[in-house]
């Protein structure tokens, strides 16, 4: 069986699928694809159906890597259907919490920024309103966080 692991923001059409995308390059460039599997959600309804946002596309093309996907919803059935959920904001992990009343799936709940190595942020920032630089800071936070979380996945498989 696949270690399976879920990102997940609030509209899952700029940060999360973003984490999933490089994860998914990163996995496949380290020959794991198939015991490795990654996944996006948003805690939010707002963009269910949506596709990644073009500014981020943009940002993440430059980097080398395509964004795939539509936006749906996190829900109750990802705890158990995920080995690890990745929260990208302090906001975010809350909201996952929040849905998990027993506490049952608690250790399963991590922030992503946990994983980084190069960057000292507790959170990976919202680029949604600002400028462009912001989604190219995403990407670059979100290839360091994806590379130190490989490390981690590696060990566990
Ligand atoms: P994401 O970015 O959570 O990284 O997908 C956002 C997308 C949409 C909104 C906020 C953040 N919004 O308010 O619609």
């Amino acid at each position: 069986m696949a270690y399976r692991l879920l990102f997940v923001c609030l509209g899952n059409i700029c940060r999360s699928p973003s984490a999933e995308n490089i994860m998914k390059h990163l996995v496949e460039q380290a020959g794991l694809t198939g015991q490795v599997e990654c996944d996006s959600a948003g805690t939010s309804s707002y963009h269910i159906g949506s596709p990644p946002d073009r500014r981020m596309e943009a940002a993440a093309a430059k980097q080398g890597i395509a964004m795939t996907g539509s936006a749906r919803q996190f829900n109750t059935e990802d705890f158990e259907a995920f080995d690890l959920i990745l929260a990208m904001d302090r906001d975010n992990y809350r909201n996952i919490c929040a849905l998990d009343r027993s506490g049952k799936y608690h250790d399963k709940v991590k922030l992503m920024c946990d994983y980084a190595q190069a960057h000292g942020d507790r959170e990976v920032p919202d680029p949604y309103y600002g400028g462009p630089d912001g989604f190219d800071y995403v990407i670059n936070l979100l290839m360091d966080g994806c590379e130190g979380l490989l490390k981690d996945v590696k060990a566990k498989l």
